[in-house]
């Protein structure tokens, strides 16, 4: 019997898709049956770390579901998300004179998710995409959700559509492959759904902490079900990102800014991490959470492995990236605060000093 979890999107309009969280493939037919693609031509865009050690399993999977599997391989590494990428990947698709019935899916991190979703919004005017993610951070977040988009002239999603996937297909072995590193950087994301939508997920992070760092697969998918479901509240809400769904930026105005200021080498799970304790630090500051829940907050990221300080921080810079970031709108800043946790509320009144005091609050010398 399958022991995969399931959850419906419903992501606006009609469109509706479904969320899979297994330990293998034995659900993929399940999870593609809607999809009808008995006589679709199926096009596995992935890259060159990812490719190797997945696309062979994956296309095996695929073959008895489809009429025809295709594999697109590009560099891998986030200076591949541009343009460039997308025409050689339209060129790619022409070439095998893909319509639009036939299906994108992407096999990969945030980098291919985003990508690949961009290339099937804008390829005939749309496409299908499935994406099958195979780093903690996808699965957290960039799978879910329908933001597509590449860089442009240094600037991160520049250029980018909403489209929904068809399907998200998550399958946890696929873990096995990534370093410590990346693997705990993913739950950084997770940590910053429980804080700003689901207490109870942010105590069973804090609590199953230990068996989760050793990579034991049936406590993930628990959490990873119940991250998906914050994050498919608020998209369910606000698919186009005109409202809460901004909540989800929890973290990221000062995290983006550690992102974007040179030297570092930090992941982008790393940079949330912090981002969060400074945000968190903030709202303790304006006495929406205790110092007790402060302390903790940044004892969770801690248990984690990830960053909530940072030596040597260019704290002028940071300001001033956190300032430029596109969560200003009109020019004025729109800053996620921590009402309490497991929930966040949006505020426009935070003021250069306060956001100054959260940038020292993560910085040692
Ligand atoms: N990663 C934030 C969002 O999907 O809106």
């Amino acid at each position: 019997m399958s022991s995969a979890e399931i959850i419906a999107v419903h992501a606006g309009g009609n469109v509706c898709y479904q969320i899979t969280i297994a330990k293998d493939y034995q659900d993929l037919p399940d999870a593609l049956e809607s999809l009808q693609m008995a006589r679709r031509r199926v096009f596995v865009v992935s890259e060159t770390n990812v490719a190797p050690l997945h696309a062979e399993g994956l296309l095996e999977a695929l073959k008895p579901l489809c009429g025809e599997t295709h594999l697109y391989v590009f560099p891998a590494g986030e200076e591949q998300k541009r343009l460039e990428t997308v025409t050689d990947l339209v060129r790619f698709l022409d070439r095998h004179m893909a319509d639009r019935g036939d299906i994108l899916v992407s096999l990969g991190g945030g980098v291919c998710s985003d990508l690949t979703g961009f290339a099937a919004a804008v390829y005939l005017r749309g496409i299908r995409v499935v994406h099958i993610p195979t780093s903690l951070l996808a699965m957290a977040d960039a799978s879910v959700g329908g933001k597509t988009g590449v860089n442009f002239d240094c600037v991160k999603n520049r250029i980018g559509a909403f489209h929904q996937p068809s399907a998200v297909y998550m399958n946890l072995s696929l873990l096995d492959t990534i370093g410590d590193r990346e693997y705990r950087s993913g739950f950084a994301e997770m940590i910053k759904h429980g804080l700003l939508g689901d207490r109870e997920l942010y105590r069973k992070l804090r609590e199953d902490a230990a068996r989760l760092l050793a990579r034991d697969y049936d406590s993930l998918a628990g959490v990873m079900k119940s991250n998906c479901r914050v994050k498919e509240r608020i998209v369910e809400e606000d698919p186009r990102d005109e409202g809460v769904r901004a909540l989800l930026n929890l973290g990221h105005t000062i995290g983006h800014a550690l992102e974007e200021a040179e030297g570092f080498g930090l992941l982008h799970g790393e940079c949330v991490a912090a981002g969060c304790a400074a945000a968190a630090y903030l709202s303790m500051r304006r006495g929406y959470i205790s110092s007790e829940d402060y302390r903790e907050i940044r004892d969770t990221f801690e248990a984690f492995g990830l960053p909530t300080v940072i030596p040597g921080l260019p704290k002028e810079e940071i300001l001033q990236l956190s300032k430029k970031d596109k969560k200003m709108v009109g020019g004025i800043l729109h800053f996620v605060v921590i009402a309490e946790i497991g929930r966040a509320e949006i505020r426009q009144d935070v003021t250069e000093d306060e956001l100054r005091s959260a940038i020292d609050s993560i910085a040692v010398e």
